[in-house]
């Protein structure tokens, strides 16, 4: 099953090939005027030149050949040399049907050789709240698992949980200074008690508190940074109690990243790469990437030549390396960021031998995969384009900067998304949208709509640009939105319903109005969105098809009745457009991992 687009595509090719302009792909389009074609193809204004040609010569000689093509109901050429291409009724119905009849794709095609992908997304971390960076990343990351696994790949998404740096250091310090890990300090192998001595609150708590001691108390941070070294070196008491603090702040993200609709395939943290440590130093060392730099063990990553100005501590300003040094053991002795990410990859490789591992984590950490990158494909634990940093920009306050709560702290995930349901249940009310339903049901419907507002605002923009966050516009029921879309999926449920109440069934799709031709030329631009947003790894570009499928199936449904059409066999027709519409509209947004409720 092919979209129309791409058939075009191929049709427009051959016939440029066979007036001797070979090679590359021709593009077709969607029309810039919709009253006059469907698809355009620009291809005679830059290929005329390579034959010796005027393009609008060009442009006619190819439109002779694509003349007689039944899939056509036209073909002009327009200005300097435009072709505008037309297609007929029964191929737009042919074609709307195709998408009606595949429940699981709704017309989009799955790739030719699957891959094995891992996605490494929201990276939360053991005690720390997660912060906006955290929320893009699960949002965006989660999106895109969904998309490679329809598009046919074998996928895992890792949420690489943060369990192993310097935190875990702090947090045991603070814990042992507040009496909490007393069971837990002796130096022998145990046992150590089964329960957890400290709950979710103490963590929060404990946290923020040790880390601003750290940057005052030299004392503790020797002190933190020791720790961390020594549960990194195996220190049974460290580690049965950081095995505490782990799964306790585990349970509590599985819940937060649930009420999102987020879940991962693995739960691997930091930490659990260390078991490929050893191997992979020993590895650094025999093949020379590993050298000393001031106490500290670090692979030079940059070429020669790669360098930029650096100015030193007394002012002196040298070339240094560009992207600079990976560290790999801290001078403390401690595996870092870059190290639990260089050995992670090995144990991916091990575990799971992916084709492909993609990286969903703010822009800023983009040097930090830069150096990662260059250093696995050294040590030859990457291939060239296997490993891909997808960054992006940030979700920012009113004031233009990362945001933050009133009391200016980062946002915990909880609290966003009590707010998200309260502006939720508030727009519902307002709507009188659900006033008739039982309460649970209106709560699970709040919760939806709350969830669809925040996805969907995030998932509108372009990964790589920053949004500004504002609940009051995510959350209305007009324009771009979640709950825009979500409405407008559920009254074509409604739609649904009533028709089954009045024994009517979906027929054969037959296009004839204007409104009918526009949305199967909707439903068919599904499959080149979901396969571009699927090459270039942009969410937005499912976003915009949903919202744009929307709109179309509004226009619609305002301009051809369905349940009150003039004959059975329109009706049955326009049915079956509808249904088709609701399919795809609900992939389109669970592809972006929003649920449709099914009444409002
Ligand atoms: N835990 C990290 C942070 O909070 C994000 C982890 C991203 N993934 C990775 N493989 N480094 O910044």
């Amino acid at each position: 099953m092919t979209a129309l687009r791409t058939a075009l595509g191929e049709a427009v090719t051959a016939a440029f090939a066979a007036e001797g302009v070979a090679g590359s792909n021709v593009r077709v389009t969607a029309s810039d005027r919709p009253d006059l074609a469907d698809f355009q193809s620009n291809g005679a204004l830059a290929a005329a030149k390579s034959v010796g040609a005027n393009p609008r010569d060009l442009a006619a000689r190819v439109a002779a050949r694509l003349a007689g093509d039944p899939r056509l109901a036209s073909v002009d050429v327009a200005g300097p040399g435009f072709i505008n291409l037309k297609m007929s009724d029964a191929t737009l119905a042919a074609r709307a049907a195709e998408a009606a009849a595949d429940a699981d794709h709704a017309g989009a095609s799955v790739v030719a050789v699957p891959r094995k992908v891992l996605i490494d997304y929201a990276g939360p971390n053991v005690a720390k709240p997660m912060h906006v960076g955290h929320l893009r990343s699960s949002i965006i990351g989660e999106s895109l698992k969904r998309l490679f696994r329809f598009r046919g790949d074998t996928v895992w998404g890792d949420a690489h949980f943060g369990d192993w740096g310097f935190q875990m250091g702090l947090l045991i310090v603070a814990a042992a200074d507040e009496g909490k890990a007393d069971a837990f300090l002796a130096e022998g192998d145990g046992p150590f008690p089964a329960d957890s001595p400290v709950t979710l609150e103490d963590l929060e708590r404990l946290y923020p508190q040790a880390a601003a001691r750290a940057k005052e108390d030299p004392a503790f941070r020797d002190r933190a940074r020791k720790a961390t070294a020594e549960l990194q070196a195996g220190r049974p008491g460290y580690r049965a109690l950081w095995a505490h603090f782990v799964a306790v702040s585990r349970t509590a993200l599985e819940r937060e990243f649930g009420a999102l609709g987020v879940t991962f395939d693995l739960w691997n943290g930091e930490s659990d790469a260390d078991p490929r440590m050893a191997e992979m130093i020993a590895h650094l060392e025999k093949t020379g990437l590993l050298v000393q730099d001031d106490g500290a063990r670090v692979v030079h990553v940059a070429g020669p030549g790669e360098t930029r100005k650096k100015k030193l501590a007394d002012g002196t300003v040298i070339e240094a390396p560009s992207p600079p040094p990976l560290l790999v053991i801290s001078s403390e002795g401690s595996a870092m960021y870059g190290t639990t990410d260089l050995a992670t990859i090995l144990d991916r490789k091990i575990a799971i031998g992916p084709d492909l591992i993609l990286y969903v984590v703010d822009e800023r950490q983009a040097e930090h995969f830069e150096q990662v990158f260059r250093a696995a494909r050294l040590a030859g634990y990457a291939t060239d384009g296997m490993l891909e940093h997808l960054g992006f920009g940030t979700m920012n306050g009113p004031d233009g900067k990362p945001f933050k709560t009133r009391a200016g702290g980062v946002l915990k995930l909880h609290d966003l998304i009590t707010m998200a349901v309260d502006k939720a249940r508030e727009r519902l009310r307002e709507a009188k949208l659900g006033d008739d339903l039982p309460p649970e049901e209106f709560e699970a419907i709040a919760h939806k709509v709350a969830v669809a507002a925040l996805k969907f605002a995030d998932l509108s923009n372009a990964r790589t640009t920053s949004y500004v966050f504002d609940l009051d516009r995510f959350m209305s029921f007009e324009g771009k939105t979640g709950p825009y879309l979500l409405y407008q999926a559920v009254r074509i449920k409604s739609l649904l319903r009533k028709a089954v109440d009045q024994g009517l069934i979906p027929g054969a799709i037959v296009v004839a109005e204007p409104a009918e031709r526009d949305l199967a030329l909707t439903l068919d631009a599904f499959d080149p969105a979901v396969a571009d947003a699927y090459d270039k790894r942009m969410p937005h570009l499912i976003a915009e098809h949903a919202y744009r499928l929307a709109q179309s199936f509004s226009k619609f449904y305002a301009a051809c009745p369905v349940l009150v059409a003039p004959d059975e066999a329109t009706r049955a027709s326009r049915l079956a457009l509808s249904k088709a519409a609701l399919v795809q509209l609900e992939i389109a947004l669970d592809l972006l991992g929003i649920e449709t409720p099914d009444r409002m």
